[in-house]
């Protein structure tokens, strides 16, 4: 007989109501009803999400949250322990899932631990049946010098993932050009005609440079890789091959020399939209967001999506990932980051609701707010005046 079993089924009803009496749960077991842009956002054990950087995949019902897991103070900019994953039914509550790609204790491995591994996002391949993550690497003790990008996958969707290879994309070749898009505009490989053209040249050979990146999967299934390029000069759009674990040499440059980064890419109604932001480091700015008919471009700067008080500096955040919700039209949650750089840990996840204003989009400032909000929005409001 299994005594311990049997003791352990005796002592646990005691345990819990001793539990509640003594207010030692009553976190873990408060059901969240509402966003709270920018408070602590408690997870099942009452510990703020640790998930920075982050970005989410919807599977069955469930939403996946993967993001950077950081330590207090500034020890947290770098990667002591690698990528949490969390998972929610209802986008209010999220249980801990653990650590879904560990960094490695062998300092000579691409991910040792206190390298830099930002901007996590996490992809389902559909025909190999794999996760894919792919994130922004800087080896160890390098700073930011290296400017690759990684990847690893999982047979779980919670990992645990395996680290594959890193590398800086596209080695050898020149971009692509869309019907319609003057070569001119992409860049003169002879006669480069502005500083972030002379650095993609230099690193023509090598590979070009990836930091701030995200992942998208088009409803053909084919994936994209978006990343600031050219020391953050330009963003780059990428194919992935058809497995998702490589690029395929196929690319476009975008808003050439501007210093776009945190790219956030979502599609609604056959349209194209990225939301973005500049290159201030952990200080917050101005979002800026861009829309394309096609994915291969032409895109089209649009100016700041966020309006009204805060709207200059992203109401303190930097974009990270739009998430479409399940089951509504027109939902998408404008995900941000408000770094905590002195104290890592401590960053606060914005999450507002994106509106569609005709051909506009805007996002408010909102203290509180649930998705019913998506239902009273008959896309009727006003455009208010943008703030560019
Ligand atoms: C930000 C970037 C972050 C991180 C930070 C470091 O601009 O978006 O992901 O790299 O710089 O200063």
């Amino acid at each position: 007989m299994n005594l311990s079993r049997r003791k352990k089924s005796h002592l646990f009803p005691v345990l819990m109501a001793a539990s509640l009496l003594f207010g030692v749960l009553p976190k873990a077991y408060s059901q969240a009803t509402n966003f709270k842009p920018g408070a602590i956002w408690p997870d099942n054990k009452g510990v703020h999400i640790n998930a920075h950087g982050g970005g989410i995949l919807y599977q069955n019902g469930t939403y996946y949250w993967f993001g950077e897991h950081k330590v207090g103070g500034e020890a947290g900019n770098v990667a002591q322990v690698g990528v949490h994953a969390y998972s929610s039914r209802d986008l209010y509550n999220w249980t801990d899932e653990g650590i879904a790609l560990k960094v490695s204790d062998d300092k000579t491995s691409d991910i040792a631990k206190g390298c830099i591994l930002e901007r996590p996002k996490v992809v389902y391949n559909t025909k190999t049946k794999k996760y894919v993550m792919w994130f922004h690497l800087e080896l160890l003790g390098k700073g930011y010098g290296a400017a690759r990008t990684g990847v690893a996958i999982a047979d779980k969707v919670t990992g645990p993932f395996k680290f594959l290879r890193s590398y800086r994309p596209n080695a050898g070749r020149m971009p692509y050009y869309p019907a319609g898009t003057p070569a001119a505009a992409q860049i003169n490989a002879q006669h480069p005609a502005n500083k972030s053209d002379v650095i993609f040249m230099r690193d023509f050979p090598g590979g070009q440079m990836a930091r701030d990146m995200t992942v998208f999967v088009d409803d053909d299934g084919k994936a994209y890789h978006v990343f600031s390029s050219e020391e953050n000069n330009t963003l780059h759009l990428a194919e992935l091959s058809d497995d998702y674990t490589s690029h395929t040499g196929k690319f476009v440059r975008i808003y050439i020399g501007q210093q776009t980064e945190a790219p956030a890419l979502f599609k609604n109604n056959g349209k194209y939209y990225m939301i973005g932001s500049g290159c201030t480091g952990w200080a917050p700015n101005p979002a800026r967001w861009f829309t394309a008919t096609s994915i291969w471009g032409p895109w089209t700067f649009e100016g700041n999506p966020c309006v009204g008080a805060g709207a200059q500096k992203t109401f303190g955040g930097q974009s990270t990932h739009v998430l479409p919700v399940s089951g509504k039209k027109n939902a998408f949650i404008f995900m941000a980051d408000k770094w905590a750089p002195k104290d890592a840990i401590d960053g606060r996840h914005i999450w507002l609701p994106i509106v569609f204003n005709g051909n506009n989009i805007e996002i408010n400032w909102l203290d509180e707010w649930n998705l019913d909000y998506f239902d009273k929005q008959p896309t009727q409001t006003q455009p208010s005046e943008k703030s560019k």
